[in-house]
């Protein structure tokens, strides 16, 4: 009984899944290798061959000394192949593990693979519901239980398996027929009783686990409230429901032992009595003289190694429908629905400056509140228009819609008149290019982080990104300059560094539809400005879309949409919608006034 944290006994209480259809589905990677399972597969029964022959070799050494009158002599060629067998059935055992390893580490690897692929095919939705510690953890358990499952039944059932059939084939060829079907019911009874009492001992196990985190759980919690238990002089009454949880989890690990004490006799009962049938008979047969001692020697050899492996039965059993529970699990992501599928009929959409049109579209991220509601809005090819409003409006969800993370529910999207349902994914992510409200980066190298726009791009086009972001000023200071890295989620650098970052590389993706989301928001007046210009040449001949806060740094756009839930409330140029005196010059004056005060207040210092 120790502390540890621990949530739960997840673990033991998912033993309860299906079993085969886990197994069935997991075959076909089996499959893939089947020359090399083959050859596994033969090496396995050379093994179990050489195992088998040694209490036939045994035997004719044994009776070969037995005194029969005459001069004893050395039986050097059998005590050989004795050797020799012993030494064949490890070399044929090691032989079987090299050729299975590739096998099985193949298999996690091509299943671990398919795993993160899907991870990255499912929907943003997943993504923000599940916690990407669960995720990984479920795929390391699940390939972490692969090995487990292929060592347990490749290398101690099917062996055991094999064996068995050796061993009856050859009592029943040689011997009496009552030897092989003693040693087939034995057996029989010995299997039936372990998974019975192993399945009702996993009920015990899972209790004792449960009693053990409720009484670590209670003895945290109480610690941790150490201050409250003094200030009530709790600390009885706290030692009492402490206590409380002991005695459950005493009572239940007292049961845990007397079950296992209750099978490891059942078993050996079982062996003994399969045992001392098997003598009685040989022995029988020896007096009568229709077998001799080495005969004798040779049925209880055969008993005592066929029971050896079976003693592990019990684990194996209980370790085979864990990895099952585990691997299942880990099949269960590789099933989840991707919420966002390509259509059939899905072309790829052409890089090319392109009309979008934000044709009435509807969109709610849980149906009980909308967030977009008719949003209608065209922008022409190769032109600006900027989105303002209040935080919450729905403006960055416009670009989560134009990259097709969710769907609209209502109305729809258009690229050139063709609704964006009908074109590729990936196309269309190829084909924008974004600078999103918050960037995080790749804990890796700056350089990478630039590059990773456009992995194909050379360094001189990098550094040129760079340079256009005004990153380079920034990087010359750095001691190692673009090979600096960035740190966990690129928290290393200021977030307006990691803005300019953004910037450089949706520069270098080079697109021809363009999403600025507050690209500027991180940046000091001076280097917003110094960007600005960049930007608005970038833009220039490409669809853009421009959302911002910041209502100076969107002035030029070819129109300007005034966003407030989930509508629009007003449109037109700068000038337009100053004229108007409506929500866009309210929030024009009042940014105004705000940079004045910041400029003399600035002045002041
Ligand atoms: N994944 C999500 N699930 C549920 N609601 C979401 C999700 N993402 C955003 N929302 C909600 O949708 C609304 C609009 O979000 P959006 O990010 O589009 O706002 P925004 O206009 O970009 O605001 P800001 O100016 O603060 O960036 C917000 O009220 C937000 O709470
Ligand atoms: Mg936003």
């Amino acid at each position: 009984m120790t502390f540890r944290f621990r949530s739960s006994n997840f673990a033991e209480s998912r033993a309860e899944q299906p079993f085969w259809p886990t197994l069935l589905r997991f075959f076909p990677y089996l499959w893939a290798r089947r020359g090399r399972v083959v050859a596994a597969l033969l090496c396995l029964a050379g093994a179990k061959l050489a195992t088998v022959g040694l209490p036939l070799a045994l035997k004719v050494i044994i009776d070969d000394l037995a005194p029969s009158g005459q001069v004893l002599l050395l039986p050097i060629g059998l005590l050989l192949l004795y050797g020799l067998l012993r030494f064949a059935a490890a070399l044929f055992t090691e032989l079987r593990e090299i050729l299975f390893a590739r096998v099985t580490q193949e298999s996690i690897r091509r299943l671990a693979l398919e795993v993160f692929r899907h991870l990255h095919a499912l929907s943003l939705r997943f993504h923000l519901e599940r916690q990407t510690g669960g995720i990984s953890r479920d795929i390391e358990r699940g390939a972490h239980a692969i090995g487990t499952l292929i060592n347990y039944t490749l290398y101690s059932i099917l062996p055991t398996l094999v064996e068995i059939v050796l061993v009856l084939a050859i009592l029943i060829v040689r011997y009496d027929p009552v030897f092989a079907l003693i040693t087939f019911a034995s057996l029989v009874v010995y299997i039936v009783f372990t998974l019975t009492v192993s399945n009702w001992r996993i009920q015990i196990r899972r209790r004792v686990n449960e009693t053990d985190s409720a009484a670590n759980a209670h003895a945290i919690d109480s610690l941790m409230n150490y201050e409250t238990v003094k200030y009530f002089n709790n600390e009885d009454y706290e030692a009492r429901r402490y206590d409380q949880h002991l005695r459950q989890w005493a009572e239940a690990a007292t049961q845990s032992q007397v079950s296992l004490s209750f099978l490891n006799l059942g078993q050996q009962a079982i062996i003994v009595a399969g045992v001392t049938l098997i003598m009685w008979q040989a022995a029988k047969g020896v007096t009568e003289g229709v077998m001799s001692v080495g005969d004798l020697v040779l049925v209880n050899a055969f008993m005592m190694q066929l029971y050896m492996p079976l003693n592990f039965l019990g684990v194996v059993y209980r370790e085979i429908r864990q990895s099952l529970a585990d691997i299942e699990r880990m099949f269960a992501l590789l099933h989840a629905r991707q919420e966002i599928v390509d259509d059939p009929g899905a072309i790829p959409l052409e890089r090319r400056p392109q009309e979008i049109h934000f044709d009435d579209a509807h969109f709610a991220y849980d149906a009980k509140r909308p967030i977009l509601r008719g949003v209608e809005f065209r922008i022409p090819a190769g032109h600006t228009v900027a989105v303002v409003g209040a935080s919450g409006a729905g403006k960055s969800t416009l670009a989560r819609l134009l990259f097709r993370f969710y769907d609209v529910t209502a109305g729809s999207i258009r690229f050139d008149g063709r609704d964006i349902r009908g074109f590729a994914q990936s196309s269309l992510r190829a084909a924008i290019g974004i600078v999103p409200q918050d960037t995080v980066l790749f804990n890796d190298t700056l350089f990478y982080n630039i590059q990773y726009g456009n992995p194909g791009a050379s360094r001189e086009e990098v550094l040129l990104a760079a340079r256009a972001a005004q990153l380079d000023a920034f990087v010359a200071r750095l001691p190692e300059g673009y090979e600096t890295r960035v740190g966990e989620r690129g928290l290393k650098l200021s977030g307006g560094e990691k803005q300019r970052v953004a910037i450089a590389r949706a520069l270098l993706k080079n697109p021809a539809l363009l999403i600025f989301d507050e690209a500027t928001s991180a940046l000091d007046s001076r280097t917003e400005q110094a960007i600005q210009s960049q930007l608005e040449a970038v833009a220039q001949g490409r669809t853009t879309l421009v959302i911002a806060h910041r209502l100076s740094t969107i002035m030029n756009a070819d129109e300007i949409l005034v966003m407030e839930e989930g509508r629009i409330v007003e449109r037109g140029k700068h000038s337009e919608l100053l004229a108007k005196n409506g929500a866009y010059a309210q929030m024009w004056a009042l940014q105004k006034t705000e940079d004045k005060e910041w400029e003399s207040g600035a002045g002041n210092q």
